[in-house]
């Protein structure tokens, strides 16, 4: 069997099918070569050589990635371009919108799909994914909420489809109940989830190795110890099985590689670039989508100041574009008013999504008491803050002090409510969203609740 790293042995007439096939398909649908490898995760360079001829042996992944983001497979490469005028047939439609064919076309996907909007930016994330998921059979997508980690993962997945000949699998994990307050159910609900969505055929030894599948598991911060133990059991009993897990909180499995996904970009473009941050470009994207006719090029420093308020965070960058059909740009710029607004925004399907507030609140109320304490009081610390500068919040003057602070610190992070700048000395940061939420909106906790050592 080929790993998906080996090289197909294209014969000439193969590879100029390819070749033709791209250039095709890629004047079709507009796309640049930046683009194409921004959709297919291959490499510019790959692309160019493929195009210009130079590269006559190209990897398997890189091909079947290559057919993937045109919603083709490989017997497409047997067709053959039409030789009459009418050239190679229209796009067929992406993977991300597209129904698998019963028995030809690409591998069967079960549960949510990805949504047929381009996903802004993100090329260095899916490039690393994409490697990742076919490296390890383990992989974790973590960060705070609304950052993308839902989106990413399922590009990544469709992206990914060619590869994995028994499909991809989606979960959604919102509802199982969390496992602080019921990990029996909690537990039981996983295994049915996932028993209904990993093949059972792929149980037996001889199959298992040639059968392949991606399971994603969506949302497990509330539940991530039963799904750490879940999944161990599933990577055991098949073999051929890799699993993409996305969690705000990091999830501790010997073997997993983690991947911290960052906010959208705000800084200004380097000297000559004439790109805009993604986080920009989403903002303008969304705002096009719902007011065709509001023309903000020459208000783009606005807008980046805008989306740097908000972080970066592509859910409230997606809410304050909303917030433009009613009100001023200029009436967004100001810190208080900004929060205060988009707290009560309504504009998700999911009940943690409908507002921002609702989307911290999920997070902030899987944290035990002493936590949300020291979250309360790491607002009061400058808006950028060393362990130092924590250990200075008052309490108990006793030797356990120095390594609980640090400790619950440590956890903060690990839930994506506190930010971590990590040079020489590490710095922290309690995210804008968070902030709000927790002087604002959340009823502050137990005074002095930090000090008890759960
Ligand atoms: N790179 C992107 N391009 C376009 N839209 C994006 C991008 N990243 C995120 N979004 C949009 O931002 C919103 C929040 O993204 P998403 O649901 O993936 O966040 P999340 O990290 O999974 O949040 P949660 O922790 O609540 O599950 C969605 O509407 C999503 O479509
Ligand atoms: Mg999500």
């Amino acid at each position: 069997m080929q790993t998906p790293n080996e090289t197909i042995p294209f014969r000439p007439t193969d590879i100029h099918s390819l070749r033709d096939f791209l250039l095709h398909q890629r004047r079709m649908s507009g796309w640049t070569q930046e683009e194409l490898s921004e959709r297919s995760g291959v490499s510019v360079r790959t692309i160019r050589n493929l195009e210009t001829g130079s590269n006559i042996n190209p990897r398997r992944s890189s091909v079947s990635l290559l057919l993937s983001a045109f919603g083709a497979t490989a017997s497409a490469l047997d067709k053959g371009a039409p030789a009459e005028s009418g050239g190679w047939p229209a796009p067929v439609p992406h993977p991300e919108t597209e129904r698998p064919a019963a028995d030809s076309g690409p591998p069967p996907w079960y549960g949510p799909r990805p949504l047929p909007a381009p996903l802004v930016g993100r090329q260095a994330d899916l490039r690393h994914l994409l490697g990742a998921v076919q490296r390890g059979r383990l992989v974790v997508l973590t960060g705070p909420g609304g950052v993308g980690k839902t989106r990413l993962a399922l590009a990544a997945a469709a992206r990914l489809l060619p590869l994995f000949q028994d499909g991809v699998a989606v979960a959604e994990l919102h509802d199982c109940p969390p496992e602080h307050l019921d990990p029996v159910r909690a537990a039981s609900e996983l295994h049915r989830i996932t028993g209904d969505l990993v093949r059972s055929d792929i149980s037996t030894r001889e199959d298992a190795g040639m059968r392949r599948q991606l399971l994603v598991l969506d949302s497990a911060e509330h539940v991530v110890q039963q799904t750490a133990r879940v999944v161990r059991g599933l990577l055991d009993a098949h073999p051929g099985l890799h699993v993409l897990v996305t969690s705000r909180r990091t999830m501790a499995v010997s073997a997993a590689e983690t991947w911290e996904v960052e906010p959208l970009d705000t800084g200004m473009p380097a000297r000559g670039e004439s790109a805009v941050p993604s986080a920009v470009e989403l903002f303008l994207r969304r705002v096009q989508a719902s007011l065709p006719t509001l023309d903000l090029s020459s208000r783009l420093p606005l807008v980046r100041e805008l989306c740097a308020l908000l972080d970066g965070i592509p859910l409230a960058i997606e809410l304050a574009a909303g917030r433009l059909r009613s009100l001023p740009l200029t009436s967004l710029l100001d810190d208080d008013t900004l929060f205060h607004l988009l707290a009560r925004v309504d504009a998700g399907d999911l009940s943690r999504h409908r507002t921002l507030s609702s989307s911290v609140r999920w997070s902030y109320e899987l944290l035990p008491t002493p936590h949300r304490d020291l979250l309360h009081r790491l607002t009061a610390l400058p808006r950028t803050f060393s362990l130092d500068d924590a250990l200075t919040i008052p309490g108990p003057d006793d030797t356990a002090r120095a390594p609980h602070v640090a400790h619950l610190l440590a956890e903060l992070a690990d839930a994506s409510l506190v930010q971590i700048h990590r040079e020489r000395q590490y710095n922290y940061r309690v995210p804008s969203l968070v902030r709000h939420f927790v002087t604002e909106v959340a009823e502050p906790a137990q005074e002095d609740a930090w000090c008890a050592v759960g």
